[in-house]
């Protein structure tokens, strides 16, 4: 039977040998998954891994990712989401109903603790913050309505470690399930599972892609029930992750330790010599000696993110802060970290953590937050020079 070219073009025979293998995996996108027979059909089950049902529910391409991120956490089971924030969405969404509670560390990255504040608190579920240094302070905390306890190792922009097994012991205790965002340690300065966290997430979008050119998010947990309801969760939701997307943090992942510990070497060099200027009065870097929480980084971690905070002293104005940002040429104004390019962001505590800003001491003066890429080191240091001398003028 002769067709027509348009449709020949569509339903062509041919079919490439199958063996093929290269270095990366190969992608595959589909919304429509195309089934042999009805009845293939009528046995699909979205639920595990032994085939396939609709693009949203997993392609080769985001299977493989899956796997490689639990294998990069050290859990079992991961699911793929659009950006890291809607990896902390989706666990929140799966775990909470009206009526619970959510603890948040008071450092915690601030878009989770907005996301409890207005969408968590219309669905009636509440939260509290608490002392990420302060175990035994979050075991008084917890209740009975207690259903989810977040953990961020460091905290965001202040960079405060926390005590991680005292605050799994507070909350396992007491039968609270753990969460922890793991962006920072990118399942390579320590591993979550190891400590008795229960579920860990992590923004793909920083180490794992590296590009500073993709959005994603990922779940991660050993438990086999907690993986089914979030499983459910970011089925009902309709989460998924295109396969180009994956493609791309399939592609960076090899290349992850490496980038993650030059990031980290470049860091603490840098942040060293920032220690030593006259213009700053604290670091906050969890792996230097004297930064809050550097007794539970040392006992946690085996390495540390290049990203870390400076405080500039108080006797400057904001004013003069802005100008050393601006100074700055090859760090660049911008959020999201862990690319090749360094990023620089200066933060107004006083108004985004006002209790915090008042009672510690190491977060008074200024705070320039510092992501270090992978430029060479000594043009980092000459950059943050010029910038400082342009900044506050010559060291006095
Ligand atoms: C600690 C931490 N968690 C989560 C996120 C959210 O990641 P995304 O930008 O992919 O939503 C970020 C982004 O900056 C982050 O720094």
């Amino acid at each position: 039977m002769s067709r027509d070219l348009s449709t020949e073009l569509i339903h062509h025979p041919y079919r490439p040998p199958a063996g093929f293998e290269a270095p990366q995996p190969g992608i595959h996108k589909a919304s429509t998954v195309i089934f042999a027979n009805v009845a293939a059909m009528r046995a699909r089950d979205w639920r595990n891994k032994l085939g396939y049902t609709y693009g949203l529910h997993g392609t080769p391409t985001t299977f493989a990712l899956e796997e490689r991120i639990a294998a990069l956490e050290g859990g079992r089971h991961c699911v793929l989401v659009p950006s890291g924030l809607a990896a902390i969405a989706l666990v929140n969404q799966a775990l909470l109903a009206q009526g619970d509670e959510v603890l948040l560390p008071d450092n915690v990255y601030g878009p989770s603790r907005e996301l409890a504040r207005t969408e968590l608190a219309r669905w009636g579920i509440t939260h509290r913050l608490y002392d990420p240094l302060d175990a035994a302070g979050l075991a008084a905390m917890i209740g009975p309505r207690t259903k989810l306890v977040w953990l961020e190792a460091p905290g965001s922009v202040t960079m405060e470690f926390p005590d991680l097994p005292g605050l799994v012991a507070a909350a396992r205790s007491r039968g609270v399930t753990t969460a922890l965002d793991n962006t920072w340690g990118a399942g390579i300065a320590f591993g979550g599972f190891d400590l008795g966290i229960d579920i860990v997430m992590q923004a793909l979008t920083k180490f794992p892609s590296g590009g500073g050119d993709v959005l994603m998010g990922s779940v991660t947990t050993r438990d086999e029930a907690l993986h089914e309801r979030l499983r459910l969760a970011h089925m009902h939701l309709g989460l998924g992750v295109a396969g180009n997307d994956a493609e791309l943090v399939l592609r960076s992942l090899p290349s992850l330790a490496l980038r993650y510990h030059a990031q980290d070497v470049a860091g603490r060099q840098l942040a060293a010599w920032l220690a030593s200027r006259p213009e700053v009065r604290r670091v906050l870097h969890p792996a230097l000696d004297g930064a809050p929480g550097h007794e539970h980084w040392r006992g946690t971690c085996r390495a540390a993110a290049g990203l870390f905070s400076v405080m500039f002293d108080e006797r400057y104005t904001a004013a003069q802060v802005d100008r050393f940002v601006d100074a700055l040429r090859l760090f660049r104004i911008g959020y999201s970290w862990a690319g090749p390019m360094s990023l620089v962001v200066p933060y107004e505590l006083a108004s985004m953590r006002p209790e915090a800003a008042r009672r510690r001491d190491h977060l008074r003066g200024h705070l320039v937050r510092l992501a270090i890429g992978l430029e060479a080191v000594a043009d980092l240091r000459d950059d943050l020079a010029q910038a400082l001398a342009q900044g506050f003028g010559a060291p006095g």
